[in-house]
């Protein structure tokens, strides 16, 4: 019930008063035993008719029971709108929280104040980085940084290979804002030949298919429109200084791959293009800062450093 606010709480009260007034109505109005014990005169079903006769009164009783218990419990227990939610459970896992967060926030608020290369090889820093990133980050990284599932996207944390760049700070601001790198859809501004040439330039720098006539055409394709994001040699934003690594545009010539080196999901991604409006395919870090506060986002940052410092 922490949500319940303004009008729906007004209208979950409204509702339950008037449910409890109105059985209080129909037992009062029913005080005096109504029923003259004779038969009502209709008849059904050929032989079956019915007499007036008054409800017992240990059945009345009981409806006076659940009404009488209905409004004690609800004077006692959360459960009329927002009315008594200090109590119970909610009540139970907001002090959980309180509790932790004035247990851990020193210990944060500590490790906050120390920079990231010391913290990043303080093992008990560390061992509670690793136990962050498991809980928050391993579903898309990988329990230990390395990726998860092969060509989803998700980087390897692990290596030297960065989209954003891999010092302390740029880690940190990876994580805190999250990252939505974003490449244009070329499926409306090239024809299908000239992304297949280009898909197959992007594999030649990587040696995965042998120079040709595609590929120099296909290089004339990346100098004009690929060159602004991935460098003009297509080692990746990151190549061309930090200015335009914030890009994420990443390097093709290496053998680390994002989705995969295959034609045919190189060729779709220069089509569909990346984070770029309706239809082109989308791909997202999420930004943590909000959610795990700056002193959780500093351990992490230093613990993933560490990943890629062995
Ligand atoms: C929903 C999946 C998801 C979760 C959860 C997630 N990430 Fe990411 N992360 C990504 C994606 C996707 C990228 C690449 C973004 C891009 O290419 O623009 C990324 C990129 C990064 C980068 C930048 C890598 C580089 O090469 O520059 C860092 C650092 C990072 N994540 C750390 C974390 C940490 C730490 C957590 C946990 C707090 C986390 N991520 C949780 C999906 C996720
Ligand atoms: C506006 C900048 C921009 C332009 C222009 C651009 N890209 Fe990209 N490209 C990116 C970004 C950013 C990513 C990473 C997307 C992500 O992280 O999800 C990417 C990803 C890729 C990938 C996937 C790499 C992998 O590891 O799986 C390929 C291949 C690629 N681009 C090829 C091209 C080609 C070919 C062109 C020109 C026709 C091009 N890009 C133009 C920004 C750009």
């Amino acid at each position: 019930m922490a949500d319940l606010s303004g009008f729906w709480n007004v209208y979950v009260m409204g509702l339950i008063a008037f449910g409890l007034l109105f059985c209080l109505v129909v037992l009062v109005t029913n005080l005096k035993a109504s029923g003259d014990g004779k038969l009502q005169g209709h008849v059904w079903d050929e032989t079956l008719q019915e007499y007036n006769n008054p409800l017992p009164q240990w059945w009345m009783y009981l409806f006076w029971f659940t009404v009488i218990f209905a409004v004690g419990y609800l004077a006692i227990f959360p459960g009329f709108g927002t009315f008594n939610q200090q109590r119970g459970a909610f009540r139970e896992y907001t002090d959980e929280i309180a509790k932790a967060n004035a247990k851990y926030e020193p210990l944060f608020q500590k490790y906050q104040e120390t920079d990231l290369l010391t913290l990043a090889s303080d093992a008990n820093a560390n061992a509670t980085g690793k136990r962050l990133f498991g809980t928050y980050c391993a579903q898309c990284h990988g329990s230990l940084g390395e990726g998860g599932a092969p060509n989803a996207g998700f980087p390897n944390l692990t290596d030297n290979d960065w989209l954003y760049g891999g010092d302390p700070a740029t880690i940190k601001a990876s994580i805190a804002a999250g990252r939505r790198g974003s490449m244009t859809p070329f499926g409306q501004v090239l024809n299908s030949e000239q992304i297949e040439d280009v898909a197959d330039y992007v594999r030649s720098l990587s040696n995965l298919t042998p120079a040709s006539d595609r590929t120099d055409k296909g290089q004339a394709v990346f100098a004009a429109q690929c060159a602004v994001c991935h460098g003009p040699d297509g080692r990746g934003a990151a190549s061309m200084g930090a200015s335009f690594a914030a890009l994420g545009a990443p390097n093709l010539t290496d053998t680390v791959w994002l989705y995969g080196s295959d034609r045919e999901t190189i060729i779709k991604g220069i089509t569909q293009g990346r984070n770029a409006g309706p239809g082109s395919l989308t791909n997202e870090m999420p930004a943590w800062q909000d959610f795990l506060g700056e002193g959780k986002v500093h351990v992490l940052a230093a613990y993933v450093y560490s990943l890629s410092k062995k």
